[in-house]
């Protein structure tokens, strides 16, 4: 059948190996999940979850109440009981959280929604896992790595880059020492979203208004994620400080101009956020790591995704490698030229039933990691602490930009245990 309300895993559901240190939970073996926003990204997760086994879902919630219809259908037609659904405004997640057949609330709602679905969850016995970023402040960081501690609950941001086949690939390579030490990385978020922005149904609702109000790297864990597992930080490194300096702003202004009528209130708002934001980084072994976001502007896809280590360098769009010794002189190799030293075990494993998933196969590999994970009671791959790490940029970048660039301090919320923790291991 297509979805498997078992509480086991499948017989034939190929299983990874057993975990590698930090934060673990008791084993749930069937995951009740409330997923809260059903939008585009929430029902891309839905229709994962209803394909993945050891997890039913058993609660939706949207103030949409036809979204929440429409994903409801869907998990019945994988074969599950109709979940309840939680469609009276825009706090009825607060019933979603405290309703008892729930193991793990998922959101992917708009950003300002994240940390009090997650505190209310975790507040209420459950798991919670977000889409990105997990908090828009440094209070609502501490109280994201705060609650989860206090509670002994997962709370996990969902940073699907971190699942890409090449970061996997990549990761794998660090791993075993093929680029040596790593010493600088560069990555972003380099994405034409001026449309999206302006969309007047879907993301444009919510998310244009982070432009007008903040003047910062507004999403800095897609091209992030990848390079701090890849250089273990919070697990052996930590983020140290930054300096963040932005362009004057432009793009989102002049769209407007070109695509909304005379007299429209969109041509009249004004935006904070400086076209292109760059920061550098320094952690505290003294490696350095910069960070770009590009969305308002015309431009092709990137995340940059270049690692330099003391042996060789990797670089994303187009994927390219350099290995001393190996790779001629002066000259790239194709990633994929080394695919088959390096294929990350866990695409290896699950490639086939990620086709068609969103995101080129990375999001149903995030959602079955976070999946098997509770059921066997094992650690996160990113847990609290990397997604405030990951997502204190924001703030760090802000205060930067507005004291002439100036460095600022990035908090520790691991307070010193990056000492001890482990790298994350690679998980088959
Ligand atoms: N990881 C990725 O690649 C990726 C891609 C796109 C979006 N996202 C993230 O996913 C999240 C959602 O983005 P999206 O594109 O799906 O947006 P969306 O606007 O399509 O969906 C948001 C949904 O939340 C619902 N909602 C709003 N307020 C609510 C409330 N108070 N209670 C319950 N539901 C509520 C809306 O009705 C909508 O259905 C954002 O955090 C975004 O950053 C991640």
């Amino acid at each position: 059948m297509a979805g498997c309300a078992a509480t086991q895993h499948n017989a034939d559901w190929p299983l990874g190996p057993m975990p590698t240190n930090n934060f673990t939970a008791p084993p749930i073996p069937e995951v009740r999940v409330a997923y809260i926003g059903c939008g585009g990204m929430g029902s891309a997760h839905i229709n994962n979850l209803v394909r993945i086994p050891g997890c039913r879902i058993t609660v939706l919630c949207d103030i949409v109440p036809e979204r929440a219809e429409r994903n409801a259908d869907k998990v019945v037609k994988a074969g599950f009981p109709r979940p309840k659904l939680y469609t009276a405004g825009e706090m009825d997640w607060k019933n979603a959280c405290a309703s008892a057949d729930v193991d793990l609330v998922y959101t992917a709602t708009p950003w300002r929604w994240h940390v009090p679905i997650c505190l209310e969850a975790m507040e209420n016995g459950k798991h919670a896992a977000t889409e990105i970023p997990l908090a828009l402040t440094l209070d609502e960081c501490w109280q994201m790595v705060e609650t989860a501690e206090r509670t002994q609950r997962h709370c996990v941001m969902m940073e699907n880059c971190c699942y890409g086949r090449s970061e996997m690939i990549v990761l794998n390579m660090i791993r075993k020492g093929a680029l040596g030490e790593i010493l600088h990385a560069e990555a972003g978020y380099m994405h034409d979203l001026r449309a999206v922005k302006h969309d007047q149904n879907g993301e444009g609702v919510w998310r244009r208004q982070h432009a007008i109000d903040r003047d910062a790297n507004l999403y800095p864990t897609h091209g992030l994620g990848p390079v701090a597992q890849a250089m273990n930080i919070n697990r052996g490194d930590a983020f140290d400080y930054l300096v963040s300096m932005s362009s004057t702003s432009r793009g989102l202004e002049d769209y407007a101009i070109e695509q909304f009528p005379e007299g429209h209130p969109v041509r009249s708002e004004t935006y904070r956020l400086g076209d292109v934001n760059f920061c550098m980084i320094k952690t505290k072994l003294g490696h350095t790591i910069t960070v770009g976001h590009d969305c308002n502007l015309p431009r092709p896809y990137s995340r940059i995704s270049l690692l330099q280590g003391t042996k060789g360098i990797v670089q994303g769009y187009p994927n390219r490698v350099y290995i001393e010794g190996v790779s001629k002189p002066h000259q790239w190799d194709e990633l994929l030229d080394h695919v088959e030293e390096y294929e990350h075990p866990l695409y290896k494993r699950l490639a086939e039933a990620a086709k068609g998933a969103g995101h080129g196969g990375m999001d149903f590999f995030e959602d079955v990691r976070l999946i098997e994970s509770l059921n066997r009671g094992e650690a996160m791959d990113m847990d609290v602490y990397d997604g405030a790490s990951w997502s204190v940029i924001t703030h760090c970048t802000e205060l930067s930009n507005a004291d002439r660039s100036r460095p600022v301090d990035i908090p520790d919320f691991t307070r010193g245990r990056w000492k001890s923790r482990k790298p994350l291991a690679i998980l088959g």
